[in-house]
């Protein structure tokens, strides 16, 4: 079966994967995971996700059932247990074709039903791994539309935008406002108005020939998209500025694109009812994908 579940250690079929209504995960969001993506059946940047689900931990007080070495053999046991026929997507990008996409998930655990943390007793830890379904070719070609939501970014002081953890509902809010406007992404301002991010990407302009993105003290994921894309854009001698961005920062902009692990770089072409640039995937954004493109085909 290409959808296979790792719980605990143990694989299976997804229908048999079943976790306790009392996990914390469950009932709080009370869990931290992390996206990977593979090439070449291989996990792409595996390290750094494995630091940032340790950091995410760290952030919210709880020590992981699996250390780095241990989920990185769970990894590679799930993927490979993950074999079988795909479903054929004629519309998806070719460089995503017979990958894999990987959620690994740790709560706290489950226990006597209470906020308290010390009640949580049974960690929980899973990977996941199913077919990569990553934005259709026409998403690269065209260029797709982000809404700036009403809803805000929690402030950084509320819950630290560093860790991933599965307390997701404002995203889930911010997606289906997106949605509501025929967007294919939402993107966050903070409470004074600045860009921060997507609800599950970062975002990036291009003016001028020089690239910006709102800096980590923007109250952003450290999104390792967008650490490869700032690295890359350096490396090519791009001008590059992580700097605090307004919506008419967006909006003036060449181009706009947005980084995730599963999206790679999506060029934004609208942003609400305001087209930006000339309307299409920009010259730089097309450069950074080329040599995003070819840094994957590399790790493979
Ligand atoms: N999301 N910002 C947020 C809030 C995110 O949830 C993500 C990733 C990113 C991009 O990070 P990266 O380049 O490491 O994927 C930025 C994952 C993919 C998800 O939740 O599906």
């Amino acid at each position: 079966m290409p959808t296979v579940v790792n719980l605990d250690g143990v694989l299976g079929p997804a229908e048999h994967a079943r976790v306790s209504v009392f996990d914390r995960g469950f009932l709080y969001g009370d869990s931290v995971y992390e996206v990977i993506r593979t090439y070449g059946r291989r996990p792409f940047e595996e390290k750094a996700h494995l630091a940032r689900l340790r950091h995410s931990a760290e952030r919210i007080g709880f020590s992981l059932k699996w250390d780095a070495a241990r989920t990185a053999r769970e990894i590679a046991r799930t993927l490979d247990a993950s074999r079988g026929v795909d479903p054929v997507d004629p519309e998806a990008a070719p460089w995503n074709v017979g990958e894999r996409y990987l959620r690994v998930v740790m709560t706290r655990g489950a226990g006597e039903i209470g906020l308290d943390p010390a009640l949580a007793v049974d960690p929980v830890a899973v990977v996941i791994a199913q077919p990569l379904a990553g934005p259709p070719v026409r998403a690269y070609r065209e260029g797709v539309k982000v809404a700036i939501v009403g809803l805000r970014r929690a402030a950084p002081e509320a819950i630290d935008p560093s860790a991933k953890t599965g307390a997701h509902l404002p995203n889930v809010l911010a997606v289906r406002e997106a949605r509501s406007a025929g967007a294919f992404e939402a993107l966050l301002l903070d409470g004074r108005g600045f860009v921060t991010e997507g609800s599950s990407s970062n975002v990036f302009s291009v003016s001028g020939g020089v690239l910006r993105t709102p800096p980590l003290a923007a109250g952003i994921l450290e999104g390792v998209t967008r650490g490869v894309v700032l690295r890359l854009a350096r490396g090519a001698g791009i001008g590059v500025e992580e700097a605090p961005l307004l919506p008419e920062d967006l909006e003036g902009a060449d181009e706009v694109f947005i980084t995730s692990t599963v999206r790679e770089i999506v060029p934004v072409t609208r942003l609400g009812e305001h087209v930006v640039g000339a309307g299409r995937p920009g010259p730089l954004t097309g450069r950074l994908h080329a040599e995003f493109r070819a840094a994957a085909a590399g790790a493979e």
